[in-house]
């Protein structure tokens, strides 16, 4: 009967140190890590909003098609699937691109993961 008392004792004080580390690691799994960015739901509006008015009709160097600019970006190899930080896109967009509305934190944060989970037609 002690045995038993001893051994959940025993057990508690070696589970115990290890929580903060186990909540922290659920955390990060639930946090932006799991989330998989969608082309059509988060960035093509972010196109739409902020860069079709100049990027269509010859405006500027390449044109994206309002609601389905998945191919315009791909044939012009301002993407780099899976590098974000290699992709001229992203790397225009977040050093300022002059005279465009600046990319909210959320808006740069979701075009960076689309890139880094592969630019996908999602
Ligand atoms: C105010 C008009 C305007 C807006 C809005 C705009 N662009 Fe541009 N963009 C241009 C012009 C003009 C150029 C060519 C000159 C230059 O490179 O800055 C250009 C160039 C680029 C290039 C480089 C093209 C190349 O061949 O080197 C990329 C990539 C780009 N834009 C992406 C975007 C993205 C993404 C957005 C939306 C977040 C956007 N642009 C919004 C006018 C605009």
């Amino acid at each position: 009967m002690g045995s038993i008392g001893t051994a959940l004792h025993a057990a508690h004080r070696c589970v115990r140190p290890l929580l903060p580390a186990v909540l922290l690691l659920l955390a990060a799994c639930t946090a932006d890590t799991g989330r998989e960015i969608s082309f059509s739901t988060a960035i093509q509006p972010i196109l739409d909003e902020k860069c079709v008015g100049c990027h269509f009709g010859g405006r500027a160097p390449f044109d994206m098609t309002r609601g389905d600019a998945h191919q315009d970006l791909m044939k012009g190899r301002y993407i780099v699937p899976g590098k974000a930080e290699a992709s001229p896109l992203y790397v225009k967009v977040k050093g300022g691109h002059a005279a465009v509305a600046p990319l909210t934190s959320q808006q740069l944060k979701d075009l960076k993961m689309w890139i880094d989970q592969g630019a996908k037609r999602n």
